[in-house]
């Protein structure tokens, strides 16, 4: 592939099968039960979704295209079956994407998170692959630090920050970056030593923060900003384990997040975690769920590295050196791509809605002070 015309493709999945499914046959939908289409999912060979075209770089004027392809696991797929099935469904997905003439391929979602996060994937491929994790890491941070800006009761230097799910390569990354900007970060997983370890590391140099960590989810109360980032596969954030007036960054597919939760609390404002604007009137002729211009962070990496000519394997594995996240912003930056105005399930944050978490918050901060 000439590096005139540098080419990338990203590879999703279904995540919320049913819909998926009615979205390219309405018809199949219907009458197929959904444990159907959990097993059927493994037996269809990847594919080609669509053309993407119209991304352009604001520092360069370069307009590139690239190819989105689908590897067809679902997560509750991918987490039952034996890992080398996975791994040998994602390099298929690969292997279309080198027949394509892409310079790169990049992991959505579960193809990236499961077993070794991209390295078994990476070691197959003939063309370099990247998770899109780094990126993922920079945006959420930065979309936690605007909340806490729009809100305006606790001073971001002053916040705890709960991170769930942070033994994973998104939690452990953004609790890294968050140690030196917030006062307190609580480490939340289902593994003690795991989460001792990445104490561990995160404090072996003197940090802003104070790091602890802890499996009990209800603990979740103590804290006023949630990053959310597992791959549980079923809501694992409950209603009743949040504080009056908090935000969570729910970036997980699918959703960590409740939907009891926008139901029963709106005390409480749940936001969708790791999404970007793209420079230039990008068109993705398929629809993913984002509104038009959108995408995820880990699309935007891919697209990041194919306009500066980085065809390397970037973000592979769940260790991701927070010098990583900065290059990767600032090269995300340079090209124009910025953190989308803030949305909950999909739909802009409205004003109304700020001013009812803010002024929960600041009830919740003037009893804490009370006391
Ligand atoms: N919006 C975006 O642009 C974007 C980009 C990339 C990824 N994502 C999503 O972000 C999430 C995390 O990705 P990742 O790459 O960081 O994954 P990862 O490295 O595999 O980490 C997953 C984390 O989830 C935890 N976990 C797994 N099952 C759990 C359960 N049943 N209950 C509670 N915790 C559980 C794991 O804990 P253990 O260590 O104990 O296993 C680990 O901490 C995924 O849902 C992925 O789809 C979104």
């Amino acid at each position: 592939m000439s590096r005139q015309d540098p080419r990338f493709a990203f590879i999703i999945h279904p995540i919320d099968p049913r819909a998926d499914v009615r979205r390219r046959y309405p018809w199949l939908a219907k009458v197929l039960p959904e444990g159907w289409i959990h097993y059927l999912s493994g037996l269809w060979p990847p594919l080609k979704l669509s053309d993407i075209e119209g991304i352009e770089s604001q520092a360069t004027g370069e307009r590139i295209r690239g190819w989105l392809l689908a590897c067809p696991l679902t997560p509750q797929r991918m987490r039952t079956s034996a890992l080398d099935f996975v791994y040998r469904k994602i390099i298929q997905t690969v292997r279309l994407a080198e027949r394509l003439g892409a310079d790169i391929v990049g992991l959505g979602a579960w193809t990236a998170a499961i077993g070794d996060a991209g390295e078994t994937v990476a070691r197959a491929a003939r063309i370099p692959v990247t998770t899109g994790d780094a990126y993922t890491v920079a945006v959420v941070v930065e979309q936690l630090r605007q909340a806490a800006r729009l809100l305006g009761v606790t001073p971001w230097e002053a916040a705890t920050v709960a991170v769930v799910g942070a033994t994973g390569a998104i939690g452990r990354a953004a609790a890294d970056l968050l140690a030196d900007q917030v006062a307190r970060v609580l480490l939340i997983g289902r593994r003690p030593r795991g989460l001792q370890q990445v104490a561990q590391a995160l404090t072996a140099r003197p940090r802003r923060a104070t790091v602890e960590v802890t499996t009990d989810l209800q603990r979740l109360i103590e804290a006023p900003f949630i990053l959310s980032a597992t791959t549980a596969g079923r809501a694992v954030i409950q209603p009743e384990y949040l504080q009056p007036g908090s935000v969570v960054l729910d970036v997980a597919l699918p959703r960590d997040v409740s939907l009891r939760v926008q139901r029963h609390r709106q005390d409480v404002l749940v936001l969708d975690g790791g999404i970007v604007r793209v420079p230039g009137p990008v068109n993705f002729h398929f629809n993913f769920g984002l509104p038009r211009g959108l995408a995820y962070a880990c699309m935007a990496e891919t697209m990041i590295l194919t306009l500066e000519r980085r065809f390397e394997c970037y973000t592979i594995g769940r260790n991701i050196p927070v010098d990583k996240v900065n290059e990767i912003a600032r090269m995300g930056a340079r090209h124009g791509f910025e953190v989308a105005p803030l949305m909950t399930l999909g739909r802009r944050v409205r004003a109304a809605q700020w001013e009812r978490v803010r002024h929960a918050a600041q009830q919740a901060r003037s009893s804490k002070e009370a006391l």
